[in-house]
């Protein structure tokens, strides 16, 4: 059985006094969320502590934007798996677009924080998509197929959540259409040696598609951004119909 997990990335938003009135107005909304479904907060490294302060026992798990692959070292800038796990965080978010276009990620340096990350326990949400020349121009199977070989190897299938992102809608307000991310994500599974991989749809994802999002028959939950900012919106999409 797959899972279904619904999760917001924060990116670079909210310090921790606006991550303490989120909780406030967020965790009381999840009192009727159906069973089984999976939700992550990806926040910033100093908002990761107060979150855990203040889920009082709620089911909101808590998740990192970047891992690195040493233990420790002299890499200034950067977070160790222990330091995440040490103060339970239990996801991290590796190989976002922002992190690939604007700090030089690559499949490879993708690929060496995924199995840090799994050694420690953590669970990744491996971010993969195409740009929108590289849809135009035909590449989009190519470009997945290229992020997913390099990115996955010699990594555990069994503790792993693949998030599919066209670059173009992300942060944009355009989504790609239900039907077209249905197609790519069953290609994605149609790459893993376990089908049970969950895997979401990110780009703009609102309350007002959520639920056309979530029926489609291989999309496992989203990744979201922009509507995971505000307890209002982002409890419609984990309470999505
Ligand atoms: P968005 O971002 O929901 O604001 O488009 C998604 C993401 O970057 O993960």
């Amino acid at each position: 059985m797959r899972k279904i997990v619904i999760a917001g990335n924060w990116k670079m938003f909210k310090t921790q006094a606006e991550t303490a009135e989120f909780l406030q107005g967020f965790l009381p909304q999840l009192e009727d969320t159906p069973e089984g479904r999976e939700i992550i907060l990806c926040v910033p490294f100093t908002d990761l502590a107060v979150l855990g302060q203040n889920l009082h026992g709620s089911r909101v798990r808590v998740g990192a934007q970047n891992v690195h692959w040493a233990e420790s070292g002299a890499y200034t800038g950067e977070i160790s798996a222990a330091m995440l796990t040490e103060i339970n965080v239990r996801y991290v978010i590796i190989g976002h677009s922002e992190r690939r276009e604007y700090f030089g990620e690559t499949n490879e340096t993708v690929n060496q924080r995924l199995r840090a990350a799994q050694a420690a326990g953590l669970t990744p949400i491996l971010c993969v998509g195409e740009s929108k020349q590289q849809r135009d121009a035909g590449d989009t199977e190519q470009v997945i197929f290229a992020q997913l070989k390099q990115g996955l190897a010699g990594v555990d299938q069994n503790n792993l959540i693949i998030a599919y992102e066209p670059i173009w809608a992300i942060g944009t307000g355009e989504t790609c259409a239900c039907e077209e991310a249905n197609r790519v994500i069953g290609l994605i599974r149609g790459k893993l040696h376990n089908a049970d991989v969950p895997i979401q749809y990110g780009g703009s994802v609102k309350p007002e598609n959520v639920d056309e999002i979530m029926a489609q028959p291989e999309i496992d939950g989203a990744l979201v951004g922009g509507a995971s900012l505000e307890p209002e919106s982002f409890a419609r999409l984990v309470n999505f119909k």
